[in-house]
């Protein structure tokens, strides 16, 4: 186990280049499945989280060459059906092999994921969607049972009571692709790692319309082919360098980012005073006064994101005034307040919202590290803060964030990595 040592209250200065989108990467190595020709994708992020995905992609009978960022996904013999607790568990993305699973193999079993700390992570919509497909869904020992005959198009509603869903839109995509006849999803998620799935599926085949929108329209064909495709940068690393550059008064020049996916993140901080030189792919972020206080609500895209949050009340707990954060995605992702108080934040949990008295200055202090964007809040915070922080099991943040402490002391950042 390692942890991060950080000595804070440096400004930061320099560029850096944003990684591909894990989040579009997990679902798209999934879709590998419904086909046995090969695939090669692009700008994978190499991070824990990619390389439970091979393992899992492995398991289930493909060979997998991973180098420089390519990974390379063959065939070598019939797929295997099940997807074991062990590897599931680690990571909650692997739940979306169930559907390309089903469509290749019209069979599955795999493992439930767990909740985890941000909150109960339920897979009802996902379990909904199949079984409008003609799936037959069975739950024993903590696994989902899928079997059926031919998988036939409906029209779906995924909306659930906090909204849509990302991997539920993905796994539904991915089974719907080789149904017979026509599929709707209604209430299907927005996210551009939605869009950059579905644009995959369709160089292998597939007849896909409407993605990015709430309406997805698929009509099902017989066979999938490989494909090549380049994953989509990662806005939530993107947004994370944003935040820190706000909160450590840096000018900092953020790279191979698209910054048409961070619309929310920017107005908000620019309603704040923060000053922003964008360009398609280029993002500065300049900032050397202080900024006001304000508050956000978390949506599904193109809403506020729950992912950058915690990042979020990270700068907030800096900006002296009033401010609320609200996450009506996960309403129980706040687990970032107790340590950010120990650093000498002022916040207090309401059910939902988050109350910040933004304060001048935070020190540094011990903290630990429990799910992936807490963990990129407390490096936030610990390069804001006055002294030294160490973050404790940082493993959490090696599952989202590619090379950050290289990132950051290119950008001048005193950060090392130091043996528990
Ligand atoms: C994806 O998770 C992301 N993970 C999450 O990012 C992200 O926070 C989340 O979308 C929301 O944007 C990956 O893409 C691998 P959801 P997902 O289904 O798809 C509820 C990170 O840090 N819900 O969109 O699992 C759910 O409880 C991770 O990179 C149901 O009620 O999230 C939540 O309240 C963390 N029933 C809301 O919907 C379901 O069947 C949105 O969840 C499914 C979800």
């Amino acid at each position: 186990m390692y942890k991060l040592i950080i000595e804070g209250g440096k400004s930061l200065k320099g560029e850096v280049k944003i990684s591909g989108a894990k989040n579009s990467a997990l679902p798209i190595m999934a879709a590998t499945l419904l086909t046995d020709a090969p695939c090669v994708i692009r700008n994978v992020p190499k991070l824990r989280d990619t390389q439970t995905m091979v393992k899992l992609l492995q398991s289930l009978g493909k060979t997998v060459e991973a180098r420089n960022n390519v990974i390379k996904i063959f065939s070598n013999g019939p797929l295997k059906d099940t997807a074991g607790y062990d590897l599931v568990s680690t990571m909650r993305g692997s739940f979306c092999v169930l559907g390309p699973l089903v469509a290749k193999l019209r069979r599955a079993k795999v493992s439930l994921p767990g909740g985890c700390v941000i909150g109960v992570r339920p897979v009802d919509l996902h379990l909904k969607g199949l079984k409008a497909l003609n799936v037959k869904i069975e739950i024993e020992n903590g696994y989902v049972f899928a079997k059926a005959k031919n998988l036939r198009g409906a029209q779906i509603y995924l909306g659930g009571v906090f909204g849509s869903s990302v991997l539920a839109t993905a796994n539904i995509m991915m089974a719907a692709v080789m149904a017979q006849g026509k599929t709707i999803i209604e209430s299907a998620a927005c996210e551009p790692e939605i869009e950059d799935l579905a644009n995959f599926l369709i160089k292998m085949g597939a007849k896909i319309k409407g993605q990015g929108t709430p309406r997805i329209t698929i009509t099902g064909v017989k066979k999938l082919h490989g494909a090549d495709h380049r994953i989509i940068p990662d806005r939530i690393e993107a947004g994370t360098f944003i935040l820190l550059a706000v909160a450590t008064r840096s000018d900092i020049i953020i790279k191979g980012a698209c910054s048409s996916h961070l619309l929310a993140l920017i107005d908000t901080l620019q309603g704040a005073g923060v000053k922003f030189n964008c360009t398609d792919d280029v993002i500065r972020v300049k900032t050397k006064r202080s900024i006001a206080p304000v508050s956000i609500t978390t949506y599904p895209y193109p809403g506020f994101p729950t992912d950058l949050q915690a990042q979020f009340m990270a700068l907030m707990a800096l900006t002296p005034g009033i401010s609320v954060v609200t996450d009506k995605v996960y309403p129980d992702r706040f687990i970032h307040i107790a340590e950010l108080n120990r650093m000498g934040a002022n916040i207090r949990r309401e059910g939902i919202n988050g109350i910040i008295q933004g304060v001048k200055r935070i020190y540094g202090a011990p903290v630990m590290a429990s799910d992936l964007r807490a963990s990129a809040a407390l490096v936030i915070a610990g390069l804001a803060a006055k002294g030294k922080t160490e973050i404790h099991r940082i493993y959490h943040l090696e599952r989202g964030y590619e090379n950050l402490e290289k990132k950051l002391t290119l950008l001048g950042a005193k950060i090392t990595r130091k043996r528990e």
